[in-house]
């Protein structure tokens, strides 16, 4: 059988604790994820979705087992693996344009394919007629799309997203949902995609990988047999949408039911 696109094995994080013990965030995690693929990752509160993701950003270094992105051992941050995190915020000293065209400059692609590559990209998030705005000129569902944009400009494989819409207002997190799903389809980027939303994860994926805590580790993995493209008023009258997310919401909440604290 063929490499899949990222290969984990075996891995676990620890962090330090107070009073010189480790806390152990991960343990003995093994997933593949094949190219074109929309895997999101699930699970209750700490459980270690973020980390995940992190180490296989090369942000965060693994205590154990190792990532491998085409063959390759991660050991740090590539543009090959683009992050669309909500703690990353937009420069709020640049414009809607200078913000998507940042990456390209350092990247150093001359500034008139940059910027046209970067319009092209607004486009695509229906924000051109923004360019010229601040971010702090945006609504969060508009800067969220910056992002995503700025993002998009590296040309990355593989985009990790943690939680991106989870600040979102639910009417804009779902026309977010249906733009990413647009990008993803004309793309087929791989997407890991952290969410602790059901439904979202339902909506939007080919494979859930359901997580449980403490430590943290693969509970099992879902997948989503449903057709494409997904409209979300019809899914909701589907029966196995139905089902999906009926088995997804008792699986945590027997999880957090069984958390003793
Ligand atoms: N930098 C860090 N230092 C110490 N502990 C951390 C650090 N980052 C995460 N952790 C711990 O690892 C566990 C998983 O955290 P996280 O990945 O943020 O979970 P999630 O994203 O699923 O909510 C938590 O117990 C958290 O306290
Ligand atoms: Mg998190």
């Amino acid at each position: 059988m063929a490499a899949k696109l990222i290969e984990i094995s075996a891995l676990g994080k620890s962090f330090a604790a107070p009073g010189g013990a480790r806390h152990q965030a991960l343990a003995g995690i093994e997933l593949s994820v094949g190219a074109g693929e929309f895997v999101s990752i699930l699970g209750p509160s700490g459980c270690g979705k973020s980390t995940l993701l992190y180490m296989i950003g090369g942000f965060v270094a693994a205590s154990e087992g190792q990532i491998r992105v085409d063959g390759e051992r991660v050991t740090g941050p590539s543009p090959d693996r683009g992050p669309v995190f909500q703690e990353f915020a937009l420069f709020p000293w640049k414009t809607v344009l200078q913000n998507v065209m940042y990456g390209l400059r350092v990247q150093k692609v001359p500034r008139e394919e940059a910027r046209q590559r970067a319009m092209d990209l607004l486009d695509l998030v229906h924000l051109a007629a923004y360019a010229d705005f601040y971010p702090k000129q945006l609504s969060g569902g508009m800067r969220q799309r910056v992002a995503i944009a700025r993002t998009l400009a590296y040309r990355p494989r593989i985009l990790l997203m943690d939680e991106p819409f989870g600040a979102l207002d639910a009417h804009t997190r779902t026309r977010l949902q249906h733009e990413l799903l647009g990008i993803w389809e004309r793309d087929r980027k791989t997407v890991l995609f952290v969410t602790h939303g059901v439904d979202e994860a339902v909506f939007l994926s080919d494979r859930i990988v359901l997580m449980h805590g403490g430590p943290g580790g693969i509970e099992e993995i879902v997948d989503v047999d449903l057709p494409r493209p997904r409209v979300r008023a019809d899914l909701i009258a589907n029966r196995r949408y139905q089902e999906l997310v009926l088995h997804l919401e008792h699986r945590l909440e027997s999880m957090q039911a069984g958390v003793g604290s």
